[in-house]
C-alpha cells in the first residue's frame, strides 16, 4: 500500500493533535499513584481530551469500550481500563490517542506505580531507550528495516525481547494506516522513508520471551505467554528532509516515569 505524504497544512494539524495527546499523557503522569484504578486513568484521559476539544480515538474503535488503553505488568498492550487497583511496584502503560480536526495523534508511556523492582526498572528503561534508538534512525532515505534493527539489536543485547505480533503504523486521518513499522528487522530492508510521512514507533519489550496471547474472553487484552513483565513507549513522528520531528514530544519531564529513572542512576 502506498504511504501517504502529508501536505504542509496536514502536518500543521498533526502537530496540533499530537501536542494535545502529549499534554494528556503528561497529566496522567501527575496523577499516577498506588491505590488508583485503571478506570480512574480512563476518566482522566476522557475528560482532559474533551476539555481540549478533541475526541478519544480508542472509544468504540473496532468495539474497544474505553477511551484509553491501560496495560499493567504482563499486559503487553490493549489493556481495558476497569476496577483493577494499581499496587506499589506495578508498571502501567497508558496509551493515549486523540482525534482533532480529523487527524490522529498517538503516544504512550509506561509509568512506575510507587517504587519499582529492579526487573521492572530494567524492562521499562530498555523500552524507553529502544524507542529513542528507533527514532534516531528516521530521516529521508533511511529504510524501515533500519528502525526495527536498531531497536531489536539494543533490546536483545539487554537480555529482553521485542514483540513481533504488534507494530507501529502510519497515522493521519486514519488511526492505523500504511506502513507497518516493525520493531525488529534487518538494516537496508523495507520501505524507504520520505519527507512528509507520519507514523508511530511503539516497541513492546518483554523481559522474557516475545510470544504473546490475546485474551479469549475480551478479545483485546494482550499478555506475555510466559507471564513476565512487558513495557512500551510510543511516539508519533514526522520524516523531514534533515531527519525527524517527534510530533508527540513532551514540553516537560513525565512524572512517575522519566524522573524515577534518574533517582536510580548509581
Ligand atoms: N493506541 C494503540 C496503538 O498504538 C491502538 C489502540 S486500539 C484500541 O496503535 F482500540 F485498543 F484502542
Ligand atoms: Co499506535
Ligand atoms: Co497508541
Amino acid at each position: 500500500m502506498a504511504v501517504d505524504i502529508k501536505s504542509p497544512r496536514e502536518i500543521e494539524l498533526m502537530r496540533t493533535v499530537c501536542h494535545l495527546a502529549a499534554e494528556t499523557l503528561l497529566l496522567v503522569g501527575e496523577k499516577i499513584r498506588p491505590g488508583m484504578t485503571t478506570d480512574e486513568i480512563d476518566r482522566i484521559v476522557h475528560e482532559d481530551t474533551l476539555r481540549q476539544g478533541a475526541r478519544p480515538a480508542p472509544l468504540h474503535y473496532k468495539g474497544f469500550p474505553k477511551s484509553v488503553c491501560t496495560s499493567v505488568n504482563d499486559v503487553v498492550c490493549h489493556g481495558i481500563p476497569d476496577g483493577t487497583v494499581l499496587r506499589d511496584g506495578d508498571i502501567v502503560n497508558v496509551d493515549v490517542t486523540h482525534v482533532y480536526e480529523g487527524f490522529h495523534g498517538d503516544t504512550s508511556a509506561t509509568f512506575y506505580v510507587g517504587t519499582p523492582s529492579p526487573h521492572a526498572r530494567h524492562v521499562v528503561e530498555v523500552a524507553r531507550h529502544g524507542l529513542d534508538l528507533g527514532i534516531a534512525e528516521v530521516r529521508e532515505g533511511a529504510r524501515l528495516g533500519d528502525v526495527g534493527a536498531a531497536i531489536q539489536e539494543y533490546v536483545e543485547a539487554q537480555g529482553c525481547s521485542v514483540v513481533r505480533d504488534f507494530v507501529g503504523h502510519g497515522i493521519g486521518r486514519k488511526f492505523h494506516d500504511a506502513p507497518q513499522v516493525k520493531h525488529h528487522g534487518k538494516r537496508g530492508t523495507g520501505d524507504r522513508l520520505r519527507a512528509g510521512m507520519t507514523f508511530t514507533i511503539e516497541p513492546m519489550v518483554n523481559i522474557g520471551g516475545w510470544e504473546v496471547d490475546v485474551d479469549p474472553k475480551d478479545k483485546w487484552t494482550v499478555r506475555t505467554v510466559d507471564g513476565t513483565l512487558s513495557a512500551q513507549f510510543e511516539h508519533t513522528v514526522l520524516v523531514t528532509r534533515t531527519g525527524v520531528e517527534v510530533l508527540t514530544a513532551r514540553s516537560r519531564p513525565l512524572r512517575n516515569s522519566e524522573n524515577v529513572a534518574a533517582l536510580f542512576v548509581a
